[in-house]
């Protein structure tokens, strides 16, 4: 890409480029390719490190059985050696489980469930894609994000259903705060090194103290953990603690 300025032409290499992942999405008919949500490059860029990693990565929501789970097809071909679950509450979707990757079939917004599947798998990398309702992604974040390892990476896609929309979108918003709003709030005491603005409760300052990083574009975000957490933030976490519990 050629940029013209003041009659020189100019170019400079993407940090973002499209890649094999986003190759793998249109091949196998996922909507994360640039024909659609293009979500797979800021992935690539985030995952390649992971290539050849063995770990587990979990995705939440696999998608009608129209698309042949298109989207673990993509994580299988892409990460060499890893073990890739999806979950999903369709049970017509078993029938795509095998040795290539595993399905497994619960209702994505119960702790419980996902706590089970965090015991069972460990994963490292959780993306959630499921039903988009706010209650839903924030419940999965606040139960799966603490039992990632050290270094995890959690995503959060489709956050537009947070926006104000068509009305056919109401059934997302079934919670008093949006996942946007959430996700914003965390943000800002991550920024502002979680001093007493915005307002927080002890479980999310707990949250932000175990970020590291957030990758934000168009309608996905992208949370890395740290690999511990600093000592002044602990000493915060139990102070919210002290105060909230009065
Ligand atoms: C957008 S599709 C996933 C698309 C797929 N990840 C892809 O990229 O091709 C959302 C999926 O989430 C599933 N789903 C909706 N609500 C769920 C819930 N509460 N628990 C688990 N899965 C859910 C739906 O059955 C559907 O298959």
């Amino acid at each position: 890409m050629h940029w013209h300025f003041y009659g020189r032409s100019m170019s400079f290499k993407s940090l973002l480029p499209i890649g094999e992942l986003n190759a793998l999405a249109v091949e196998y008919g996922t909507d994360k390719s640039d024909r659609t949500h293009d979500y797979m490059r800021l992935y690539e860029f985030v995952f390649a490190p992971y290539k050849q990693a063995e770990f587990c990565f979990m995705e939440l929501g696999v998608g009608l059985p129209r698309i042949k789970a298109a989207s673990l097809r993509s994580w299988r071909d892409f990460f060499e050696n890893a073990k890739i679950v999806g979950v999903d509450n369709d049970a017509r979707l078993e029938r795509f489980s095998g040795d290539d990757f595993v399905i497994e079939i619960g209702n994505a917004s119960r702790p419980r469930f996902l706590r089970k599947l965090a015991e069972t798998y460990a994963p490292s990398i959780v993306l959630d894609d499921a039903s988009h309702k706010w209650s839903h992604q924030i419940i999965a974040f606040k139960t799966m994000f603490p039992l990632l390892p050290p270094g995890g990476i959690y995503v959060i896609e489709d956050i537009f259903t947070s926006f104000p929309m068509d009305s056919k979108y109401d059934v997302y918003a079934d919670h008093p705060e949006s996942t946007w709003n959430f996700i914003a709030r965390l943000q800002a005491a991550l920024a502002g090194n979680q001093t007493e603005w915005p307002p927080i409760s002890a479980e999310e300052s707990a949250l932000v103290g175990w970020i590291d990083a957030v990758f934000l574009t168009r309608k996905t975000v992208v949370f890395v953990k740290r690999n511990d957490i600093r000592p002044e933030e602990s000493a915060r976490i139990e102070e919210l603690k002290r105060r909230q519990s009065v």
